[in-house]
């Protein structure tokens, strides 16, 4: 039974474009028989609190050192890793904000990526990532294009990319774009965006 996790992280509701192009890639992966079950996890309806300095502590700590209240502040991190880690196939939606992923996508990352937990560090220095065989379809809205910025100001994909390679092990990841949503009279095609998938 494949598992399919879908983040949903624009406050926009059925108004937003990344919901609703990461919604048609998870139907369309539901109708391949690529997923058979799918769990969604929107980020607007329970938000991941933001690190401070106390759960950082409990980041670092070793897991016989942690207590009951460590316990409860590392709940959410938790039950976000648990997630992905029962998941085979993961489907992010994000909207492009200033040029980079939206503040609840980045919040969810930082539940998501913990030393001991999603990677750990080898005799030698380098870092194993601890979620295997997973595939990662990540949808991104913007209101301008790619097309009209220089290269180096992509930030979205070789961010999520350099940090899932790096953290969590996960390197296959996809990316679709639905560009230019703030152009006067724009229309949505999914379908036309996903046709390769
Ligand atoms: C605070 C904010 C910042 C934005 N920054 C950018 C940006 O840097 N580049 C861009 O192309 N569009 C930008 N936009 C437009 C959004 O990317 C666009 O509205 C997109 O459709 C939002 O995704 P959603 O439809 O899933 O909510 C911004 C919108 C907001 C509200």
């Amino acid at each position: 039974m494949k598992k399919g996790l879908h983040i949903i992280s624009s406050a926009r509701g059925d108004q937003s474009y990344s919901r609703g192009l990461s919604t048609a890639i998870a139907n369309k992966l539901i109708d391949k028989n690529d997923i058979d079950v799918l769990v969604e996890r929107d980020l607007t309806k329970s938000p991941p609190p933001f690190l401070d300095g106390t759960l950082i502590g409990e980041f670092y700590k070793f897991p016989e050192m942690i207590d009951e209240r460590g316990k409860q502040l590392l709940s959410c991190a938790n039950e976000i890793f648990n997630e992905m880690n029962q998941a085979d196939v993961i489907i992010i939606g994000t909207p492009m904000y200033n040029l980079g992923i939206s503040a609840l996508l980045k919040a969810w990352l930082d539940q998501l990526v913990r030393v001991g937990v999603s990677y750990k560090f080898n005799a030698d220095g380098t870092r194993t990532g601890c979620l295997k065989n997973k595939k990662v379809y990540l949808a991104i809205a913007s209101g301008g294009k790619l097309a009209y910025w220089p290269k180096e100001c992509e930030y979205i994909e070789s961010y999520i990319k350099a940090v899932f390679g790096a953290y969590t092990g996960i390197t296959d990841i996809s990316t679709y774009r639905i560009e230019g949503t703030a152009e006067q009279n724009f229309t949505a095609n999914y379908e036309e965006i996903i046709q390769s998938l």
